[in-house]
């Protein structure tokens, strides 16, 4: 018994310290095969969404320059984080990020000039006079999208216009005193700030809810049709596991209708929710997801294809990993997992981008 004993211990023992001699921890999750890093795998950008604090951890840092080849500010680009109370601009953490950017030579994602969720102090004192306030809404779009112009290669110049349901579009303060034009002029902005960049409209369960995708597109159509500059979609494919097999790839292809380039913008599957569902059949449907958004976005022609970009580096720097989403805080969902090692999702974008593992 002690030597049947003493050979099991001895094999976890081996197997640990084989673990720890290839720095491979032995993290449940991690992919069992080998997983080339992201960026040289797909034919098209692989970003992360990133924080200055973050970047404070130098393990953060080797896995996102392993991994990834553009950048999106988790925040700091932000009118929550620039736009001061006594209406100055702060650009301290936005210069942050974008000077990573240009030590690393990754490309930089604007995220984002206009969000319906702002109601900031000096925006809302003008309300009661509209050319004032427009001369500040194109201000603030014109001094931000300028500070990043060459730098940034595309911006989120409105966020979520559409209603949480797809019933129509979002009241807030921008559409209160421009009417929905507050979508057109801050594009037109934009474009003057930067007639290189490529700007976006970004939304959220386009793929989960048809009639939302319907109410996006027809005022996708309307600015296209009016001749409002824009030049991409951005999908967040924030995912649940128990998603469509396809919605995903019907989204993007309808959205490519348009002609425009897509931005697969924040993606992430989270294992929240679906208690009857076992973790590793969670896991599975992460990987699923990954790859059928991979397959999608490669089908699409070379010009289309703007970026995939995940809403954060590892697992735990997930905002579903943090207060007020982290849930019981053992959420997993990115294609790398917390000890920064590539998970089934990883191996699955990568077969689902057409490379071979
Ligand atoms: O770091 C500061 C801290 O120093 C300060 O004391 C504290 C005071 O409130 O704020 C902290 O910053 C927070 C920041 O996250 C960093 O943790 C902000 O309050 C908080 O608003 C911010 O939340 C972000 C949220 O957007 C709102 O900007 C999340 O991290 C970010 O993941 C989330 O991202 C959004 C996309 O922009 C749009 N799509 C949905 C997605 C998830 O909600």
């Amino acid at each position: 018994m002690i030597s049947q004993r003493l050979s099991r211990r001895t094999l976890v023992a081996s197997a640990l310290a084989l673990g720890a001699c290839s720095g491979r921890a032995q993290t449940p999750e991690a992919a069992t095969v080998a997983v080339p890093p992201l960026k040289t795998a797909a034919p098209f950008p692989v970003g992360a969404a990133i924080s200055v604090g973050g970047l404070e951890d130098l393990a953060y840092q080797s896995v996102l320059l392993a991994n990834f080849n553009q950048i999106t500010a988790d925040w700091e680009m932000k009118m929550e984080q620039i736009l001061q109370p006594d209406g100055t601009f702060s650009f301290a953490k936005a210069d942050m990020i974008a000077a990573f950017a240009a030590q690393h030579g990754l490309r930089l994602h604007g995220h984002n000039l206009i969000w319906y969720i702002y109601k900031p102090a000096p925006f809302a004192a003008l309300a009661g006079d509209k050319a004032a306030f427009t001369k500040a809404y194109a201000n603030y779009i014109q001094a931000v999208a300028g500070r990043y112009k060459g730098q940034a290669v595309g911006w989120d110049v409105v966020n979520e216009p559409v209603a949480e349901d797809g019933d129509g579009y979002r009241d807030c303060l921008w559409r209160q005193v421009l009417g929905m034009d507050y979508v057109a002029v801050a594009l037109t902005e934009a474009r003057r700030a930067d007639p290189n960049a490529v700007l976006f409209i970004n939304d959220y369960n386009l793929e989960s809810n048809p009639k939302k995708r319907a109410t996006f597109l027809r005022l996708i159509e309307d600015l296209l049709k009016r001749g409002v500059p824009l030049d991409g979609l951005g999908t967040q494919t924030h995912l649940e596991v128990d998603q469509q097999p396809g919605a995903v790839k019907t989204a993007i292809r309808e959205l490519a209708a348009t002609g425009l380039k897509i931005h697969v913008s924040e993606f992430d599957v989270t294992l929240q929710r679906h208690p009857l569902m076992s973790r590793a059949d969670k896991l599975q449907a992460e990987a699923r997801l990954a790859g059928e958004t991979a397959e999608a976005l490669s089908a699409l022609p070379a010009i289309q294809r703007y970026a995939f970009t995940q809403w954060g580096v590892r697992d735990k720097d997930s905002w579903l990993r943090h207060p007020p989403n982290a849930g019981d805080g053992t959420d997993a969902p990115l294609l790398i997992d917390d000890d920064g090692l590539p998970k089934a999702a990883a191996a699955a974008f990568v077969r689902g981008v057409g490379a071979k593992i």
